[in-house]
C-alpha cells in the first residue's frame, strides 16, 4: 500500500511541490495525504489545491494554545493514517505534544550543514560568516531546534555574498535531496 505523507509548511511551498510532484509522477511510492499550514494565505495553500491535496490551514493563535493546535493536527493526521511527517519550511518549533505522538516519524529539511547555522536565518548567517562551503541537511526532529539525528546532507561551494543566489542554488538541491531521502526512508520502513 502506498505510504501517506503529511507535509508541514509556512510559506512558498516549493519543497511541498517537489514532494507532491514526485508522488504524482510515481518517483515516490507515496501520496501527500495532508498539508498542514500555520499561515493562512501562504502560497503553499494554493499549491496544495492545484495538486488536490487536502489541507489543514489555521493560525495556532486561533486555538487556545500551541498544544491545542497540535492536538487538532494530530487528530487530522490520525484520521488519515500518516506514515511520515515532512517539515518543509515550517517556521515553528514543534512541541512535546506532537513529538510524543509522532516522534521518530518527523523529519525536517534545513538550509545549512548542521550543526552550523541553526534557526530561521541560516543562509543569511552563513553568507555573513563568509563560509565557502554551503549545504542542505535532512534530519529527524526532536526537542532541540534543528538538532535531531542527521539523515542526509549535500554540500555545494559558493564564493560570493548574495544570499538570494545561495537560496536559489540550495533550493534546487533541497528538492532533489528531500525526495531522495523520503524515498530511502519509506523503503526502509517496508
Ligand atoms: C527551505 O529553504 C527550507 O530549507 C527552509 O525554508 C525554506 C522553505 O522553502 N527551512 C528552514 O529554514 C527551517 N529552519 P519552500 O517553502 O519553498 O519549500
Amino acid at each position: 500500500m502506498k505510504k501517506r505523507l503529511a507535509v508541514f509548511a509556512s510559506g512558498s511551498g516549493t519543497n511541498f511541490e517537489a514532494i507532491a510532484q514526485a508522488c504524482a509522477d510515481g518517483r515516490l511510492d507515496a501520496g501527500v495525504a495532508l498539508l498542514v499550514c500555520d499561515r493562512p494565505g501562504a502560497p503553499v495553500v494554493a499549491r496544495a489545491e492545484r495538486f488536490g491535496v487536502p489541507s489543514f490551514v489555521a493560525s495556532p493563535k486561533s486555538f487556545g494554545s500551541k498544544a491545542d493546535f497540535e492536538r487538532e493536527v494530530i487528530r487530522r493526521m490520525d484520521a488519515v493514517g500518516i506514515d511520515l511527517v515532512c517539515l518543509a519550511g515550517y517556521m515553528r518549533i514543534v512541541s512535546d505534544v506532537l513529538l510524543d505522538a509522532y516522534g521518530g516519524r518527523i523529519i525536517n529539511i534545513h538550509p545549512s550543514l548542521l550543526p552550523a547555522f541553526r534557526g530561521a536565518h541560516a543562509v543569511e548567517q552563513a553568507v555573513e560568516y563568509g563560509v565557502k562551503v554551503y549545504g542542505i541537511t535532512v534530519h529527524y526532529v526532536d526537542a532541540v531546534l534543528d538538532g535531531g539525528r542527521i539523515i542526509a546532507q549535500r554540500a555545494f561551494e559558493y564564493d560570493g555574498d548574495d544570499p538570494e543566489e545561495v537560496h536559489r542554488i540550495g533550493q534546487k538541491i533541497e528538492h532533489a535531496l528531500y525526495v531522495e531521502t523520503i524515498d530511502k526512508l519509506l523503503k526502509e520502513k517496508k
